[in-house]
């Protein structure tokens, strides 16, 4: 009987994996989301070597070795720049995706790549740290960019039916990306004092490829229809991506999403923060943007040797460890899809902040009985694996999640655009710290992370209710007391709960 019920529906077409379609996702991904993961490792393996370069070059310049204090400060200038970069980066997007369209901008976007490789692969013969620095900037615009434009093209060309797989592409390529680095470093390859101006330049390969490849595939036909008007180019885009001819069906949901979005209406970022009803929950996902940088994932990939190095750990051995590190990563990624699916939100994010905590705290125990015991380097190890294993189930992908989930189309764009750059500026300024607060307080650079952890699970618990299968309206009501606002059942807005949810608030793991 139900199943006689099932044939009788019209049924929904489903999408299918075209050539077109899968090619489109590998070339995006691999021309943008891969590099973006390849500048946060890169600087990892030959920093000392490039720190070297720096002193040299001071020293032919002014006749005078680099103070320790301030090749410091022009290291960690040197990795934060990328996530301040990042942080502009993010706030580019809106306008250019509008003007350009999703291809056009990512194509558009290969310029703040392949600029700065050229620049940090000659930096070394032109004698100058400071096109390096400059350069991590302009790479680090790429990667905002990128981290927000790429999932957006993927979500708008994949049918319905694969918009949540297509989504972890993105996050896998960025993974994928911290691991190539870390092998590329191995002292062997690249990570030694003549290959490292190849290996920052590297990043230039993938978009010369997306920018020589990308032009043969269709732009977003959502763009080419709402945004340009023209319906014969979406058409024909529509035509090539599913395979088929008859995409009416499609271009005519496009029409109404677009009416009833536009019905809706858009808040602004300074609307959204004058809304009393969102208060908590805005509050809420600055936080867990925070406490998900903050706590020091990205110190990980961004300073892993010295961490090691710290740890005891051979020096030989350190770069088997950095790159066993991003393995068990790539690997979490693509675990924590299917854990955030099956379990609830909230759980996750108390157990992820709760292990990050716990590990580092043992680290910092570990480092400091490192004289005693010599195996200690070896519990170091774990700590930093159970720490990243902790922060890919929780701390990075859940954030986005509930960032969807808390907040209606209508308030969405705004609401990422503030998380989006609490995410940027919180990468940053671990970025720039880390390395005096390790080089300050030595093994004890940890407990700060750890009690960052401890402070964002506090807040979690007491505040972040379970969002998982809820629609915008219940989670209001949920913080209808905290945020001292009445939020009446029926009042309208019940209408619109449904149209929030669906396969398109995909999974994306926004850690790095
Ligand atoms: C820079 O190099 C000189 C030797 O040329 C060395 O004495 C000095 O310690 C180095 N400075 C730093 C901060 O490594």
């Amino acid at each position: 009987m139900a199943v006689d019920e099932e044939w009788k529906k019209p049924v929904e077409r489903r999408g299918r994996m075209t050539a077109v379609l899968a090619l489109a996702t590998l070339i995006s991904a691999f021309g943008s989301s891969f590099q973006y993961g390849y500048n946060v490792a890169v600087i990892n393996s030959p920093s000392l070597f490039m720190q070297q370069f720096y002193n040299r070059t001071y020293v032919e310049r002014y006749g005078q070795p680099l103070e320790e204090n301030f090749l410091t400060l022009l290291w960690s200038l040197s990795v934060s720049m990328y996530p301040l970069g990042g942080f502009f980066g993010s706030l580019m997007v809106a306008p250019l995706v509008n003007k350009l369209g999703r291809k056009g901008t990512l194509l558009f976007n290969n310029l703040f790549s392949i600029v700065p490789a050229v620049m940090m692969g000659v930096s070394e013969i032109v004698k100058s740290y400071e096109i390096i620095i400059v350069a991590r900037f302009i790479v680090g615009i790429c990667a905002g960019l990128s981290s927000n434009v790429v999932p957006m093209y993927l979500g708008e060309l994949a049918p319905k039916n694969l918009r949540g797989a297509l989504g972890i592409v993105p996050q896998l390529f960025i993974t994928i990306g911290i691991l190539s680095a870390q092998v590329l470093g191995i002292r062997n390859i690249l990570g030694n004092s003549t290959g490292w101006p190849l290996m920052l330049g590297l990043t230039g390969i993938p978009a010369l490829i997306e920018l020589l490849l990308l032009p043969f595939f269709p732009e977003s036909p959502r763009y080419m229809l709402i945004q340009r008007g023209d319906e014969r180019t979406a058409r024909k885009a529509l035509q090539r991506l599913r395979g088929w001819d008859n995409v009416d069906a499609e271009i005519l949901e496009m029409h109404l999403e677009d009416r009833s979005e536009k019905a809706e209406g858009h808040l602004s970022v300074l609307s959204l923060l004058s809304q009393r009803s969102l208060r908590w929950q805005l509050a809420s996902i600055i936080i867990m943007n925070m406490g998900q940088q903050l706590s020091g994932v990205n110190a990980i990939y961004y300073y892993a040797d010295s961490i090691y190095a710290t740890a005891g750990v051979e020096q030989n051995d350190i770069q088997y460890v950095t790159v066993g590190t991003g393995a068990v990563n790539v690997f979490m990624t693509i675990a924590a899809v299917f854990i955030v699916e099956a379990s609830g939100r909230r759980l996750l994010l108390l157990c992820g902040f709760g292990i990050c905590c716990g590990g580092c705290v043992l680290l910092t125990v570990a480092l400091n009985l490192q004289e005693t015991v010599t195996w200690m380097p070896y519990i170091s190890i774990s700590c930093v694996i159970i720490y990243v294993i902790g922060h890919a189930i929780g701390p990075s992908p859940i954030p986005y999640v509930v960032t969807t989930e808390m907040f209606r189309q209508s308030a969405r764009p705004a609401a990422f655009m503030v998380a989006g750059s609490v995410h940027w500026f919180s990468n940053f300024t671990v970025g720039l710290v880390f390395p005096f607060l390790e080089r300050g307080l030595g093994p004890y650079s940890f407990i700060i992370f750890s009690f960052i952890c401890l402070l964002t699970l506090v807040y979690i618990w007491l505040v972040v209710p379970e969002t998982k299968n809820k629609t915008f309206l219940e989670v209001c009501q949920m913080f209808a007391k905290r945020n001292k606002v009445v939020i009446k059942l029926g009042d309208g807005d019940l209408s619109m709960k449904e149209s929030d949810k669906g396969p398109e608030d995909i999974i994306r793991v926004a850690a790095f």
